[in-house]
């Protein structure tokens, strides 16, 4: 890992150097911060960003120094979507070929949680990106949409199916098929995203909240955010199941130790991640 001239916090990923995004490893303590930053075209995903944000996830998930993680665009757009102009002339075979899924695959594995500060443009794609998020963070310039059907062509990275879980059959409807565009506000009332605030505080807001959730086990956290996602893919029965089976394996941990027995003696929980 090395450290780049552009600012002290801000680090390049080790072999390829990344192009379309700022990583910055401790913006706070144990809270990483991923910045996607093509913004003179309104932080389009094309390939290659996706894939610098899939190695660095890849990266953060694995060292122990990063508990969450804080993914952002600029103040103008999280992202406009994914790149069309990428896109335009492929076939059928090519997009099958090229498969630009399998990245998102990756991404949505990140075992760490992700919060998504949010502002601005965030269709398509970038809509998508923010719902894998866990957690979603809005300025109150936000706007949220699947316009993929004013270009001819429909979501493709979970869109129909992540937007209809949360805001519902009719809402996501209008969006997907009108490619009508959802206000903060109103994205806050379907509990798309969990809270909205001024402009200037989206992103400090975003962090301030990774941080809490870093101050807890990471153990804990990461079980516990598994566990949440199990109720978008099992039946409540198994998903019970599967709950009951990470609460008891927490027992295994010197964090449930540490944890209990710092409420007992009154004082504040020293959470090592073991
Ligand atoms: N792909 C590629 N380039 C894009 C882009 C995109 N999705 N969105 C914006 N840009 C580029 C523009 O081409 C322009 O670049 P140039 O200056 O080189 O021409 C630059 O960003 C600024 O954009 P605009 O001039 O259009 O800015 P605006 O303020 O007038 O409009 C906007 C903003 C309404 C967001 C408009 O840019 C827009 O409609 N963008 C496309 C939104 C969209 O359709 N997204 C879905 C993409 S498909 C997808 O995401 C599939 C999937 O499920 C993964």
């Amino acid at each position: 890992m090395t450290t780049i001239a552009r600012g002290a916090d801000i680090e390049r990923l080790p072999d390829n150097m990344p192009q379309f995004i700022l990583l910055h490893k401790q913006v706070a303590p144990y809270v990483a911060h991923i910045q996607l930053n093509r913004p003179d075209k309104l932080n389009a995903l094309n390939l290659e960003l996706m894939l610098e944000i899939k190695d660095a996830l890849i990266e953060l998930d694995a060292d122990d120094s990063v508990r969450a993680i804080v993914i952002s665009g600029n103040d103008k757009a999280f992202a406009a979507g994914a790149d069309i102009k990428q896109m335009a002339g492929r076939t059928a075979v090519d997009m099958l070929k090229i498969d630009q899924f399998k990245t998102w695959d990756s991404i949505r594995k990140t075992r760490k949680p992700l919060i998504a500060a949010v502002s601005g443009y965030t269709f398509g794609g970038g809509c998508e990106l923010a719902m894998i998020c866990d957690i979603i963070i809005a300025s109150e310039t936000a706007q949220f949409g699947q316009p993929e059907i004013n270009i001819g062509i429909m979501p493709g990275a979970g869109g129909t199916q992540r937007l209809t879980r949360i805001v519902g059959k009719s809402k996501a409807m209008e969006m997907v098929l009108g490619g009508q565009f959802m206000p903060a506000e109103e994205a806050l009332r379907h509990g798309l995203v969990s809270r909205v605030v001024p402009i200037e505080h989206y992103l400090s807001e975003a962090v301030k909240l990774a941080s809490l959730i870093a101050e807890k086990s990471p153990i804990a956290v990461q079980m516990a955010k598994e566990s949440v996602l199990k109720s978008y893919e099992m039946s409540l029965q198994e998903a019970l199941y599967f709950e009951r089976k990470n609460f008891y394996m927490l027992f295994a941990t010197e964090d449930q130790k540490e944890g209990m027995t710092a409420f007992v003696e009154k004082r504040k929980a020293d959470f090592k991640g073991q």
